[in-house]
């Protein structure tokens, strides 16, 4: 196992050598450039080349990553651990995991929230306010234009107005959850991936609960919401293995402990 690990890690170090000399002679840079501003890495590597040619294609892909990895790629209008792709799995593109698939184009559109008419960039707001406890992007600033880049792609042959057939969650009979049998299932089936103290496990196993979880004001502060979420997509390992009433039992567990709240300022999100 060691000597596998030291292997696998030689070879990803080999990797990203031979990215980064290869981003630095496309950008016609001298090598260590990007190293010099960006510290190391391959993915900030390429960020660096996105920023410098700034096509629909290099939005697109800075959009994926942040997408992916929001933390790191959106710092400043972050507040805890969670990325996009926490709940809409495989950067939006899993069905019944709110998939970003064919939903561009459904937008504008009147939100119940917000008792109004929403563009997409609007929902995006919703979720970075809300999902990430952060703060509002600025409208058209680098973060939201690759966001909205990102998605749009995806909604590239969808005609307007026809949605995917997997957009959203899955639809859950209207049950009441018992957090005592909630817990027992936590304790045996989540626990071990977001922790006994709801805490999660680093960059890719994130947190349910507490100060670096979502924010009292998300969609997934509902456990009806939650409930349909993990029905269909949790445990990770063993998908659709919950009944209804065991998938509410859980979410009503999780509504028990303390989490972030919504920022009154932003509220309007
Ligand atoms: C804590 C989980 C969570 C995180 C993190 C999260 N979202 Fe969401 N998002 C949701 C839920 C739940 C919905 C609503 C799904 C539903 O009710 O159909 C949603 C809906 C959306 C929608 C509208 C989808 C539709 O079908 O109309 C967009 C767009 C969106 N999110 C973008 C983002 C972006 C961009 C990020 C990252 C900055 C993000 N979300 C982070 C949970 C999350
Ligand atoms: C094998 C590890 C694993 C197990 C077990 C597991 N999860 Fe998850 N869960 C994940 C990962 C990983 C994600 C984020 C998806 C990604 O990053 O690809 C996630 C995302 C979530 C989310 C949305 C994001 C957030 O943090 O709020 C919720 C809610 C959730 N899981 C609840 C549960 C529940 C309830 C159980 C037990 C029934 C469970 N999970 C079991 C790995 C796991």
């Amino acid at each position: 196992m060691a000597s596998y690990m030291k292997l696998n890690r030689r070879i990803w170090v080999w990797t990203l050598a031979v990215l980064a000399v290869s981003c630095a002679a496309a950008l016609g840079l001298r090598a260590g450039t990007d190293s010099e501003k960006n510290s190391v890495g391959s993915a900030k590597a390429s960020a660096g080349k996105i920023a410098a040619k700034n096509t629909n294609a290099d939005r697109v892909a800075l959009g994926k990553q942040i997408f992916h990895s929001t933390p790191d790629e959106a710092k400043p209008y972050v507040g805890n651990r969670l990325s996009c792709n926490s709940c809409h799995f495989k950067d939006g593109t899993v069905p019944h995991a709110s998939p970003m698939i064919g939903v561009a184009k459904t937008f504008p559109q009147f939100s119940e929230r917000a008792k109004r008419t929403i563009t997409l960039k609007d929902r995006i707001q919703e979720c970075f306010v809300r999902s990430e406890n952060g703060r509002p992007l600025p409208e058209n600033g680098r973060e939201m234009m690759a966001l909205v880049a990102y998605i749009d792609s995806l909604s590239t042959n969808y005609p307007a107005a026809n949605e995917h057939s997997g957009r959203g969650l899955v639809k859950v009979p209207a049950l009441k959850g018992n957090p005592l049998r909630g817990e027992k299932i936590y304790l045996s089936q989540c626990a071990v991936c977001h922790g006994f103290a709801g805490e999660g496990v680093g960059p890719m196993l994130p947190p349910v609960w507490g100060d670096e979880s979502f924010n009292d004001g998300a969609g997934m502060n509902k456990v009806e919401k939650m409930a349909a979420f993990v029905v269909k997509n949790m445990p990770q390992t063993n998908p659709g293995s919950l009944t209804a009433q065991e998938a509410f039992d859980v979410s009503a567990y999780i509504h028990t402990k303390p989490r972030p709240k919504l920022n009154p300022q932003y509220a309007k999100y």
